[in-house]
This record gives structure tokens, C-alpha cells and sequence, in this order.
């Protein structure tokens, strides 16, 4: 199903779609409820794939549609979102200009260079750092002034911003995701009520929300599991952006507070901290379900999906967890394996 308003807008071909909708019996099982399912956005295709794979779509778009010679991105050190980004821009003959940020204090050697890093460096970006994590607006503008020094040298910048300030066109890959993910499971009498993802700028939840109510399924609940700030910060964080993602699409009042589902139980210390439950999460999608999901984004999510099944939030009824990818960070976070705690990877 494919919404009128997204052909409007320029976009380039990067995602392996549609990603597979996945049972997870076993996962099911453990805790004890039926219906557990998987989309498989890990596997979008790109570079390892992950959610940004849809998002870059719609940037890149706009970046091809200006004549942009460069594209800059900013986030976290293990940034996937940094990542896609060189790997895309790779693909389409652009330079990639990457400013990484210090948001997760206190990290092994491996954090800076493996994983996600190290793919960074493969695909040729170059990369900056800014010594702030949470600072998305000052990192907005340090962005903002690299790319006036590009202009100076003759190249044409595109920036991809962090700040909610900009129009969220990554968040119309997941409206178009939501529509996908309809079609898959009335194809397989997958009858679900619920979904549940990672919600950090909240492009993904905002754009699954607007897509499931613009197609008349605002029964659909969709529980975001904070991975970056407090559920008042982030609950007002997915409203404001499904508000954006609607004035984009020219679409209004779909998406209202009372559709705005959080929970941060998983945030742990904040961004980039794994927590025991994520690391156990981490550990029996890989035991039970050969399933790979890291500590940032996906373990946290997943076990927020976990927990609210437990709790019998779901009902009876399918749930489905967005997968988001992320797997590179896993290999920045091998010491979580070494560790010896009840949660260790390694157990
Ligand atoms: C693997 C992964 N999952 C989830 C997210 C969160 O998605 P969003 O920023 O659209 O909320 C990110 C963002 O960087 C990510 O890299």
C-alpha cells in the first residue's frame, strides 16, 4: 500500500524492501504468551542495514534533487545513522563528512574504533568530532559550519540535521514501512495490535504512527522504548515530529497525544549504557532465536517487548518488534561478553 503524498518527494533507491516479517516462537515461548513476530529491518540491505536505510532514502533524495557534492551527518560515536550515511553516499558518488560526538563517557578502546567506526573509515568518510553528546542544537550548528567551510571550497553541503527544528524526512520511510507491514501480515493472517520500537529522534515511531493511522489502523498501539532521553522528553518528542511528518504529507490531526505510547524502564543510565535486561534480552534473541540485536537500540527494545509481554500488555493478540539493526555496535560492546555479571553476554 503506498500513500499518494510520498511520491511528491525526491528519493533515491537504497533499501532491500519489503524487509522479512518473522515468527519468533521461541522467544515466544519463553515468556510464555503466543504471536511474537519480527520485522527485519536489520536487514534493509545496506551496509549491515538498520531503520536509517529508509530515512537516508528521502535525505539523499533531496541531497541528489539540490546537486549536493557532500553530505554531513552528526551523532553518537557508534552512530549506525553515521554509518548508512558513508555507505549511501559511497554508493552514490558524494563525499561524506561525519562529526561524531562524545556522548557515551567512559568506553574501551574498541568503542572508538571498531564496529561502526571502522565501517565509517571503509566507506572513506572523513570524520570530525565534537565533544559534546548532548548538545543536538550546538552539534546542529558545528555541522552547520563545516559545511560553510565546503561552500568556501567550491563544494555544494548537504546537512542532515539532529534537532527536531528540521523537517523529519526520514520519518516518511516509516510511513511508507507502516504500509508494508499491513500488507505482510493481513498476507500472512497476522491479526496485530500492537508494535514496538526504538525511540530516539523518534523519526521511525513518528512515521509508523502517522503511516498505521493514515491507513485507518490508529488501533494499532506503538510502544516506543526511550533509548536516548526520560518518556516526558520523549513522548513529546514523537508528537511534535508526527505533527511535522503530517504538515509534510499534508495530512492533519491523525496522530493526537493519547497515540503516544513510551515507556523509558530501559533506558538505564541513558544513551549507549547497556542495561542487565538488555544484555539478557540480547542474549536469548541470540540463543532462541539466532537473532542479533545490540545494546544501544534493539536489546533495549526488545526488552521492553519482552516486559510488556510478560505483563500481558499484548493481550492474546500478535505483536510485532521493529527491528531496527544496529549489529555493527555489537562488535564496539565486546567487552559486555567478557563481563560476569547474571546478564553477560557470555553466559
Ligand atoms: C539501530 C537503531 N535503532 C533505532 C534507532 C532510533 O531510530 P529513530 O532515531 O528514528 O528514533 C536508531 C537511531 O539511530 C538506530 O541506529
Amino acid at each position: 500500500m503506498t500513500l499518494e503524498g510520498l511520491t511528491g518527494f525526491p528519493r533515491v533507491a537504497l533499501a532491500h524492501r519489503p524487509t522479512p516479517l518473522e515468527p519468533m516462537p521461541n522467544l515466544s515461548q519463553a515468556v510464555g504468551v503466543e504471536g511474537l513476530f519480527v520485522k527485519r529491518d536489520d536487514c534493509t540491505g545496506l551496509a549491515m542495514g538498520g531503520n536509517k536505510v529508509r530515512q537516508l532514502e528521502f535525505y539523499l533524495g533531496e541531497a541528489i534533487a539540490r546537486s549536493a557534492s557532500v553530505v554531513l551527518i552528526t551523532g553518537a560515536v557508534q552512530s549506525n545513522y553515521a554509518r548508512c550515511t558513508a555507505a549511501a553516499a559511497a554508493k552514490l558518488g558524494l563525499r561524506c563528512v561525519i562529526q561524531l560526538e562524545d556522548r557515551v563517557r567512559g568506553m574501551p578502546s574498541e568503542y572508538q574504533r571498531s564496529g561502526n567506526v571502522l565501517l565509517d573509515r571503509l566507506f572513506g568518510a572523513e570524520i570530525h568530532t565534537y565533544p559534546e553528546g548532548e548538545d543536538e542544537s550546538g552539534a546542529d550548528r558545528s555541522l552547520d559550519s563545516l559545511a560553510e567551510e565546503l561552500t568556501a571550497q567550491g563544494e555544494c553541503p548537504y546537512v542532515i540535521h539532529l534537532s527536531p527544528d528540521h523537517p523529519p524526512l526520514g520519518a516518511l520511510g516509516y510511513v511508507e514501512a507502516a504500509g508494508e507491514l499491513l500488507e505482510q501480515a493481513s498476507d500472512k493472517n497476522i491479526d496485530f495490535r500492537s508494535v514496538v520500537v526504538a525511540s530516539g529522534s523518534a523519526q521511525t515511531h513518528a512515521g509508523l504512527l502517522v503511516g498505521l493511522h493514515a491507513q485507518g489502523r490508529g488501533d494499532i498501539q506503538v510502544h516506543g522504548v526511550c533509548v536516548r532521553r526520560r518518556a516526558e522528553a520523549q513522548g513529546a518528542r514523537v508528537l511534535q515530529c508526527a505533527q511535522a511528518v503530517e504538515q509534510l504529507l499534508d495530512l492533519r490531526g491523525l496522530v493526537g497525544p493519547g497515540d503516544v505510547r513510551v515507556t523509558d524502564r530501559h533506558l538505564g543510565a541513558g544513551y549507549g549504557q547497556s542495561t542487565r535486561e538488555s544484555e539478557e534480552a540480547i542474549r536469548m534473541a541470540a540463543r532462541r532465536e539466532g537473532l542479533l540485536a545490540d545494546p544501544v537500540y534493539t536489546g533495549k527494545a526488545l526488552a521492553g517487548m519482552l516486559s510488556l509481554a510478560r505483563s500481558g500488555a499484548f493481550e492474546g493478540r500478535p505483536a510485532i518488534f521493529m527491528h531496527t539493526g544496529g549489529t555493527p555496535a555489537l562488535f564496539a560492546y565486546g567487552s559486555l561478553a567478557d563481563r560476569d555479571s547474571p546478564g553477560s553476554l557470555r553466559r
